[in-house]
């Protein structure tokens, strides 16, 4: 699960890593009570979660309560690479003087952690490791070691952190470790960690992943209940693998491999439709029932983008039958709740009783495709 900016800093200041105050707000009056509670120069940040919110004007200053609402009232609503931005926090504003980069992350490939760290933050780290790699310092961190303050010492060492710095900054790496350490995290990242004009070091933005597998060790119901996609809450109450994307064409599929490239083939076909594109990933996965089909179908028709929906089914374990029997019950379930038009393909296990049970079946909205590509073109086709 990867956290909001407001929810990293709250999470930092549970471990004493230095940040400054923050409020979130949902409109343009909270943003400006909430700037008048901070009181001074603030900075309205969108909350969204993708990367470079202030290149797409979602970061503006705001010098007083009034200028903060009228900042919140351009920044709600912004669409930064296609998250809509619902809620916004109010910071507490800094005196930059420098801006740092770090990070530590868990580095799969070489099967241990990393820590990346620069004295050059500010600007987006991809960027920064393809054009100036010697100025980002990556120094192995063992996991049973951790980053103590000798680690820390040296991190901040290659990173060339000017030598007076050195020993308070190792002292907020210690303090971010910590923060990756016990939340289970895959990711903890700071850009900026700034020097203030007055001599402090604070951690502006913060981003912050954490492992779903370390789920039981902890108490995130608050966490995800700020999960602000109603969609994706909806799926995951009813325990369905389901990611919203931003398309038209609804997919549902069993098994991860076979939604990847059915969501590839549906982009492809809705080049040749008007530039539709699939509206979601949904894994029903191999032992999908007639309820499982429903709750599916149930989330996806509720997408309010959704033109048209394409269920790609290979049946294995579960036949075809019972997939169609699933369909048809998801459609008896739904009743006038299913309004849009639904392409079926099926394929392998008992797949001729499977189509004639839809035949049969003979709903107005459902009709059956014969391939993959000719399914994904339908799909695509009607919702152009
Ligand atoms: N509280 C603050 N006070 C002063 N300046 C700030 C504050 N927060 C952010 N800034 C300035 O705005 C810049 C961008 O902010 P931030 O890093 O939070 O967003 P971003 O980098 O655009 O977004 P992302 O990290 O999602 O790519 C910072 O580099 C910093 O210069
Ligand atoms: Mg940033």
């Amino acid at each position: 699960m990867d956290l909001f900016e407001y929810q990293a800093r709250d999470l930092f200041e549970a471990y004493s890593v230095p940040v400054l105050a923050g409020r979130i707000a949902d409109t343009p009056e909270e943003a400006e009570a909430a700037a008048r509670e901070i009181g001074g120069t603030v900075v309205v940040k969108a909350q969204v979660k993708t990367g470079g919110r202030g290149k797409a004007g979602g970061v503006k200053v705001a010098h007083s309560p009034q200028e903060a609402k009228e900042k919140a009232a351009q920044i709600l609503g912004l669409d930064i690479k296609g998250h809509i931005v619902k809620r916004v926090m109010v910071a507490q504003g800094a005196d930059i003087d420098q801006e740092f980069y770090f990070s530590v992350l868990l580095d799969r490939s070489n099967r241990t952690f990393l820590s990346l760290c620069s004295v050059e933050g500010g600007m987006e780290i991809e960027q920064l490791a393809v054009e100036r790699p010697d100025a980002l310092a990556k120094i192995e961190i063992s996991a049973v070691a951790g980053i103590d303050k000798a680690k820390a010492l040296e991190i901040a060492k290659s990173a060339r952190f000017p030598a007076e710095l050195q020993d308070q900054v190792a002292d907020v790496f210690v303090k971010l470790y910590e923060v990756f350490q016990k939340e289970d995290a895959t990711l903890v990242e700071v850009n900026p960690l700034v020097l203030t004009k007055d001599g402090k070091i604070l951690a502006l933005d913060g981003k912050v992943s954490l492992d779903d597998n370390a789920e039981f060790r902890h108490e995130r119901e608050e966490m995800e209940r700020d999960e602000l996609d109603p969609l994706e809450a909806k799926a995951k109450e009813m325990d369905l693998n389901y990611v919203k994307l931003d398309g038209e064409v609804g997919i549902i599929g069993n098994g991860a491999g076979l939604v990847m490239s059915t969501l590839d083939v549906v982009a492809y076909a809705g080049e040749r439709h008007g530039g539709v594109k699939p509206a979601n990933f949904l894994d029903i996965g191999g032992g999908a029932s007639a309820e499982v089909m429903a709750a599916g179908l149930d989330v996806i028709l509720n997408d309010e983008q959704v033109k048209s929906v394409f269920v790609n089914v290979f049946g294995g374990i579960t036949a075809c039958d019972a997939v169609a029997n699933g369909i048809v019950g998801a459609l008896n379930t739904l009743g006038d709740r299913a309004t849009k038009p639904l392409i079926v393909r099926l394929d392998g296990n008992n797949v001729d009783e499977g189509r004639k049970i839809l035949s049969d079946f003979a709903h107005p909205l459902v009709s059956l495709a014969e391939t993959m590509d000719g399914g994904a073109d339908e799909a695509a086709r009607l919702a152009s």
